[in-house]
């Protein structure tokens, strides 16, 4: 028995599935993990990956980077949390809205559950409506408004609707299809001004990167304005990935109110939420919209995520996105020369393999994939040396630290991953 088995068999007496978050649970046991450095993970039984989860996102510059990790040690020296705001946060606020102009004003929360949680009760505050319009498939972290035919864990462990969550909550969140502007605007239509918020993931994440087509996420801006209905752009995963300037540089778009969270804290916990200024105004103690968090704008945080942020503004994209596009562009070469239906999807330094004939713009199609199929490639994936999320229905993410090499090791994984899969 190998000693992830063996921590697996306890573990799974104390918590749920042996993990503190769902998706990280998978058969016949989660490789428990000793230490990381770079784009290798290395497990409790000395097994090493190259790593594509990523933490699901945070880590851009890869595991344990020596310029963040001396920071962190500096600022701890001085302290952890007090309670009281300290001058980084600001530093950290200005730029993140020299990046983000949408942000004239920010919070800075503690993950990016409370960052949507609290951008959408602002906005049910601030417009004093009820109703919110989310898209089906997208994740905007584990809080009850935004639990209905969610992404990520919840689809994976087939609790797109969790229990527990009340139906006269689950009754304002309305659900359109991804990539289908008509059914949006047809929704607003028959909604009579009672919609405080649409919130929208640009890119969706959480079911695999699924791509906006051309125009749509400037149809929703336009159609929001029309209809007078608040836009948050949730780029807890986008921001700092597709660029500096995220999802909203990248495709032109202005929301009222965004959120942020993952590299923003240069791998620790962090949430951000901001958005224009009379709306932000209406945050407590200024205004009668509550927010509050012991751990919110803590040292640590902070700071690792100013160095991460500083890190990518003089490393640039450009290295990381080419060797996601030659990651990518090998996988095609792999799955071609295999019988299999496949997609294989991505942008900047994100992406996923489906394997479907559907094209993937929307929940319908991300649903003809055949995850049996794609959880035996993921567990051969694991012999090859390679960690991927464990879930058909997530983002792969590369790090300024995946090498050519890596890229190399790893189309030659999936190329033996996917040999003989049935
Ligand atoms: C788009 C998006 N929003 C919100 C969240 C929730 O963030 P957290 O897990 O930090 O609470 C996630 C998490 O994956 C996400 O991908």
């Amino acid at each position: 028995m190998s000693k992830s088995e063996k921590l697996y068999e306890k573990a799974k007496e104390l918590m749920p599935a042996g993990v503190s978050s769902p998706v990280r649970a998978f058969e016949p046991y989660p490789r428990y993990i000793e230490s990381a450095k770079g784009s290798r993970m290395r497990d409790v039984d000395g097994k090493e990956y190259v790593d594509y989860c990523m933490a699901f996102g945070p880590l851009i510059l890869g595991h344990s980077p020596p310029n963040v990790v001396t920071v962190v040690k500096k600022m701890l020296e001085k302290g952890s949390v007090f309670g009281a705001p300290t001058e980084q946060e600001i530093v950290l606020a200005e730029k993140i809205r020299s990046h983000y102009p949408a942000a004239e004003m920010l919070r800075l929360v503690n993950t990016g559950t409370e960052a949507t949680m609290h951008a959408l009760r602002l906005a049910r505050g601030f417009t004093g409506r009820k109703k919110v319009v989310k898209v089906e498939g997208a994740y905007h972290g584990a809080h009850d408004a935004m639990l209905v035919k969610a992404g990520s864990g919840a689809l994976t462990h087939s609790a797109p609707n969790s229990l527990g969550v009340l139906e006269d909550v689950a009754k304002h969140t309305m659900l359109v299809p991804y990539n289908n502007s008509r059914a949006l605007r047809n929704a607003l239509k028959g909604e009579h001004g009672d919609v405080a918020a649409m919130i929208i993931e640009p890119v969706l994440g959480n079911v695999g990167p699924i791509l906006p087509e051309e125009g749509y996420l400037q149809e929703v801006r336009e159609i929001t304005l029309d209809e007078d209905v608040l836009l948050i752009l949730d780029e807890v995963i986008t921001g700092f990935r597709l660029g500096l300037g995220g999802a909203q540089e990248m495709f032109g778009i202005k929301p009222d109110l965004l959120t942020l969270g993952k590299i923003v804290g240069g791998g620790f916990p962090i949430g951000v939420f901001g958005g224009r200024r009379e709306i932000m105004e209406k945050i407590s103690p200024l205004g009668g919209v509550y927010q509050a968090g012991t751990f919110s704008g803590n040292p640590i945080s902070v700071s690792a995520g100013l160095e991460t942020i500083r890190t990518m503004e003089k490393k640039g994209y450009a290295s990381l996105e080419r060797r996601s596009r030659n990651l990518r562009e090998g996988l095609e070469d792999v799955l071609e020369r295999s019988s299999l239906g496949y997609q294989v999807s991505g942008i900047g330094s994100m992406f996923q393999i489906f394997f479907t004939n559907a094209k993937m713009r929307n929940w319908d199609d991300i649903r003809t994939s055949d995850t049996a199929r794609f959880m035996q490639m993921f567990r051969r994936l694991l012999d090859e040396g390679v960690y991927v999320p464990p879930s058909q229905f997530e983002t792969n993410f590369l790090s300024t630290a995946h090498s050519d090499a890596d890229v190399e090791f790893t189309i030659a994984a999936y190329e033996g991953a996917i040999r003989g899969l049935s």
